[in-house]
């Protein structure tokens, strides 16, 4: 977690570092710092909370330096506080960090008996006292990040200034993404492309182990073994503009907005528009795996649930399906032939890349389907599978989730056709049916106003259940999900089946019970599963299309009616009113909705 920043600019870079941390908010936003040179001495400016916060101390206590770095906080290691806000200074050493410094409590006690003072209760403070007394050990300043990155275990990617040396801006990436940008006699490092898209476009993703110094003109780049070496420079598409709200009022809202262009550019990917076949690239056989296993957390965990239903209905190929964090401790009886699938919009999650490389221990092939293709992940994967959403701001995924479930059915109707279990006009009329997706997920968005009324009710509830059936019931968990990170209400999602086995218990005339139930064939059961809430007096939103509209049970209290779609691509076109929904109830109870409390985008600690 945490966003970082450096820039060894030919101007003052207060409020360039400010405009790189708000791109970056969305990794972490309890505190947030900023540090710059004042002739060569190195002056911090910190602030608890947002990047706000920050904005204001510097205008009561402005900092005048030309180069400088920033950072802004997911706290791990010390409660959110202005201490514990980054960077952290130790003599002349003042550091920003991304990731966790696993072994910081045996360096700390070290560094303590030998007399340094600590200020914060952080793992960073560590490397700002390993560095510093490196140098006093007489050490040049690349030599002495690189003793002290040999000292510690973790994840990291540093930014640091080093008081006397007011033109340098150090930096390491191990297991935390790092980039360098290259400016006009300006110089940049950054947590990913978009910290540094104000200012270029030109950047070079640090390999792992990677450690360098920037001045104004260059970057001097090492491999973990201490070889100076060169690595390529890339030109980002659009990366400055493609991250503006518009004319909407928040990032989510945007995003919603955005999914039937995004499935689109995804589903385009995937699928011959003209000879209506699937095409996915790499060499992955699809006709001879015998299993797939999905690795993923969050929203893309419950992508990969309703891409399972799809992949075992229509393929007959296995899937398993783990929470990436569970996944390698549970000692999993992996076998041969398996392919190793991560879904990660950021490519960046630890526990994902932590699942992925325990596979790839292992022998097994491995595919990700993600949105940063220079991700980690991307990387690290024999094939990347991308989502062409744009990049992703709101904390709560919306189009990278409908984006990956597009590549999921894209793989299922493949993988059916590979192994021979639907023919050419079978596969052809599915490439049909995604194409015609991003019409409907735009139809079903439209239905906005009528959710916003919906909305009034559910912001009054303080528990809320999503039911659904088959891939209707892993969006019931997206529902919930969704519901409880940006507006705080107790929601849960089940498999309506499930029902009678526990939390039929919390159904009451204030519980509001989502069923999402399109006219499929398990409607007749999820209708029974709306009786049984309806006769406990739970107030019912019923989310079907026409056909199941027309045959909606009495007492269901609202109906909101989707198009009508193929049982393939429901899942896309449901998912529209639950996202409208938990946004329009979050805007109500006036929340923040694009960083909710506690959380982050992109979780890169485990
Ligand atoms: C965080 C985000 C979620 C996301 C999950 C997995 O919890 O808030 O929106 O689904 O991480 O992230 P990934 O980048 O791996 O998809």
């Amino acid at each position: 977690m945490c966003g970082i920043i450096g820039i060894v600019g030919t101007h003052p870079v207060a409020s360039r570092l400010i405009e790189s941390l708000k791109r970056l908010e969305y990794r972490g936003y309890d505190s947030a710092g900023v540090a710059a040179f004042s002739g060569r001495h190195v002056e911090r400016r910190r602030a608890l909370g947002k990047i706000k916060a920050l904005e204001a101390v510097l205008d009561a206590h402005p900092l005048i330096g030309n180069v400088g770095i920033g950072h802004t906080r997911w706290a791990t290691h010390g409660a959110p506080s202005e201490a514990n806000a980054h960077p952290h200074t130790a003599g002349r050493v003042t550091v920003v960090h991304n990731g966790i410094i696993e072994n910081y409590a045996e360096l700390r006690s070290a560094l303590q008996a030998k007399g340094r003072a600590f200020e914060s209760q952080t793992d960073t403070e560590v490397l700002a006292h390993l560095i510093d007394e490196a140098l006093d050990q007489g050490l040049v300043p690349l030599a002495a990040l690189k003793a002290s990155l040999d000292q510690v275990t973790g994840a990291y990617a540093l930014a640091i200034l080093i008081a006397g040396e007011d033109k340098l801006i150090l930096g390491a990436r191990h297991g935390s993404p790092l980039v360098v940008g290259y400016g006009a006699g300006e110089m940049y490092l950054g947590s990913d492309a978009l910290a540094v898209g104000p200012f270029t476009n030109k950047v070079t993703y640090l390999e792992e182990g990677d450690y360098l110094a920037i001045d104004h003109d260059q970057a001097f780049i090492f491999d973990k073994t201490g070889n100076p070496v060169e690595r390529p420079v890339t030109v980002v598409p659009d990366s400055a503009a493609l991250v503006e709200k518009g004319n909407y009022r928040h990032f989510m809202e945007k995003e919603i907005h955005d999914q039937p262009e995004g499935c689109q550019r995804t589903i385009s990917a995937y699928v011959d528009a003209i000879g209506l076949t699937t095409r996915f690239q790499g060499d992955i056989d699809l006709a001879k795996l015998e299993r797939i296993q999905i690795v993923a957390c969050g929203s893309a965990h419950i992508a990969g649930l309703i891409g399972k239903y799809l992949i075992e209905r229509l393929a007959d190929l296995p899937v398993d399906i783990d929470v990436a964090s569970e996944f390698r401790y549970r000692e999993p009886a992996l076998r041969p032939g398996t392919l190793v699938l991560a879904i990660s919009q950021s490519g960046e999650t630890a526990d994902t890349i932590a699942a992925l490389r325990y596979c790839q221990a292992r022998g097994m092939v491995s595919a990700a389907i993600i949105n940063a293709p220079e991700s980690t992940m991307a990387r690290e994967v024999d094939v990347v599978w991308p989502i062409h959403c744009g990049p992703e701001i709101g904390v709560a995924s919306t189009k990278a989730f409908t984006a990956q479930v597009s590549v999921l059915i894209a793989l299922a109707v493949a993988a059916a056709r590979a192994r021979g279990r639907i023919d050419e006009a079978e596969e052809a009329r599915m490439v049909r049916l995604l194409l015609e997706a991003p019409r409907l997920i735009g139809e079903s968005i439209e239905l906005e106003d009528a959710i916003k009324t919906i909305a009034i009710d559910v912001a009054q509830a303080r528990d809320v259940l999503f039911l659904g059936r088959g891939p209707m019931s892993a969006l019931a968990l997206e529902g919930a999900l969704k519901l409880k990170e940006i507006s705080y209400i107790h929601a849960e999602g089940y498999a309506a089946g499930e029902l009678k086995h526990g939390p039929i218990a919390l159904v009451e005339p204030a519980t509001p019970v989502v069923i999402l139930a399109p006219s499929d064939s398990y409607y007749e059961k999820s209708a029974s599963n709306m009786n049984e809430v309806i006769a406990r007096g739970g107030p019912v939103i019923f989310i079907t299309d026409p056909k199941g509209a027309q045959h909606a049970p009495a007492g269901a209290k609202v109906v909101v009616t989707a198009p009508a779609s193929d049982p393939l691509i429901a899942a896309l076109v449901f998912a529209a009113p639950i996202q409208l929904l938990a946004y329009h109830v979050a805007v109500l109870k006036g929340a923040d909705v694009d960083q909710p409390r506690n959380l982050a985008k992109s979780v890169t600690v485990e």
